[in-house]
């Protein structure tokens, strides 16, 4: 069959298989927000141009060559980028700081940036993220770190690094783009040509560059949190550390980590995962303590993360995928009387909340056992004559071989444990 239709370029189908793996991924997260303590929001994935202009800033990477703009009588709109901007205009919109005052929330869905697609990067692709606002307290920045590391732990992801650093106030973040000018001036030529046009308009991003002359050069440099951070945003940070080091939480004190959006302040962190090769980002955040008051609210710090929830499927170990539970009950009726009669056993152990399912397609025993084996059903149930006649089902457990009639009277009782 060929389809006159396919996919938009860097965007995916996420059929059932994968489709589980998200739902589990959700799950497992959703679990830990609310033992956390933090309630879901759901922002539009329409939102004004202006905003992410204002939030991400122009020079940016996904303001300036990403955004999918969609033009409608006199409003500019986009496919939102990224969830922490619609968080906060939501936050000041909805007067929260008002009714809630200091809020947690998180937020699942999905984001678009016109990137050039490859492996783990995607034209549409999930965000996982928690947003808190309304406090400057280094142990909530410990605390969002530590949520982070849950939600990797609780997915049995290991093998990433937690890398941290403080960009300080907004007089700090003058300052350090001071002092990187001034330590990156004489290496310019030495630079690739976009990271020339960066050292003017936004020279943070020299240090994300992947070029490999650029990269040399930022490791030869010697940045020194000293150098730009007050003493307030010093005590800041270390604080996050003491707090970080006090529940155990590991972390790479990492002071070229600048991270893309023009919005964060203070404390920043991205986590890396080795085996994921180019777009080896699982997840980033930061404070962004300036962002509400300059979308027109009061002055209120707050701090958020998201996790690239692709990018978390790349990350699990395959192995630990395929050992994912399916309790699966699957129903093989053998002859037109006995199909009846299964339909109402079907329909009885799903009343009872039993997953459980049937063959549509297939009329031979093997066809349908085989369909079985595909779906990984736990337990196999044969309604033939003979077992109509002695009010009984076969049972046949798919993970030991074992087969036993059991009565139907009994038989919901014997699935559930
Ligand atoms: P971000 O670093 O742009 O941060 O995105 C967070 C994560 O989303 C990345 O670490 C990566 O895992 C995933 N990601 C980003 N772009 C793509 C892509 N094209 N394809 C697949 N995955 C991708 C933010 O967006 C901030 N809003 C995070 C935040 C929340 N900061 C504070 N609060």
């Amino acid at each position: 069959m060929a389809a006159k239709f396919s996919v938009v370029r860097g965007t995916k189908d996420i059929l059932p298989a994968e489709a589980e793996r998200f739902n589990e991924i959700k799950s497992k997260a959703g679990n830990i927000f609310s033992v956390y303590g933090y309630r879901q929001i759901y922002t539009p994935i329409l939102e004004s141009k202006d905003l992410f202009i204002r939030s991400l800033g122009e020079e940016t990477e996904i303001v300036g060559k990403q955004m999918f703009l969609i033009q409608r009588e006199d409003n500019d709109l986009v496919l939102r980028p990224e969830a922490t901007a619609g968080v906060v205009r939501a936050y000041i919109e909805n007067n929260l700081a008002r009714t809630e005052g200091f809020v947690k929330l998180f937020y699942i869905g999905p984001m678009f940036r016109a990137e050039r697609p490859q492996k783990g990067r995607l034209r549409q692709f999930h965000h996982i993220g928690v947003e808190a606002i309304g406090s400057d307290d280094a142990s909530l920045d410990a605390e969002i770190i530590s949520l982070a590391d849950s939600i990797l732990k609780s997915l049995l992801i290991d093998g990433y690094e937690i890398k941290l650093n403080s960009l300080g106030c907004l007089s700090d973040k003058k300052r350090l783009s001071d002092t990187l000018r001034n330590i990156l001036s004489d290496k310019l030529n030495l630079l690739c040509d976009d990271c020339q046009g960066r050292y003017e308009r936004n020279v943070f991003r020299v240090l994300d560059c992947k070029n490999k002359a650029c990269r040399k050069v930022i490791s030869g440099l010697t940045l020194k949190r000293s150098d730009y951070l007050c003493d307030d945003c010093l005590a800041h940070f270390e604080s996050v550390l003491v707090n970080l080091d006090a529940i155990g939480v590991g972390y790479t004190d990492c002071v070229y980590l600048m991270r893309g959006l023009d919005y964060y302040t203070r404390t920043v962190f991205e986590i890396t995962h080795a085996g994921l090769g180019a777009q080896d980002a699982i997840g980033a955040g930061g404070r962004y303590d300036n962002l509400v008051e300059e979308l027109g609210g009061n002055k209120t710090p707050a701090i958020g993360f998201a996790f690239g929830v692709e990018r978390l499927i790349l990350a699990r170990n395959k192995e630990i995928e395929n050992t994912l539970d399916n309790n699966l009950v699957y129903i093989i009726p053998l002859g037109d009387a006995a199909k009846r009669e299964s339909f109402k056993i079907l329909s009885n152990l799903r009343a009872a909340g039993i997953i459980s399912d049937t063959v549509y397609t297939d009329k031979s025993l093997k066809g349908a056992m085989r369909k079985a084996n595909d779906l990984g059903a736990r337990f196999v149930l044969i309604v033939g004559d003979d077992e109509l006649a002695k009010n009984v089902v076969t049972v046949k457990d798919m993970k030991s071989g074992e087969q036993n009639q059991i009565s139907r009277n009994n038989l919901i009782e014997e699935l559930k444990c």
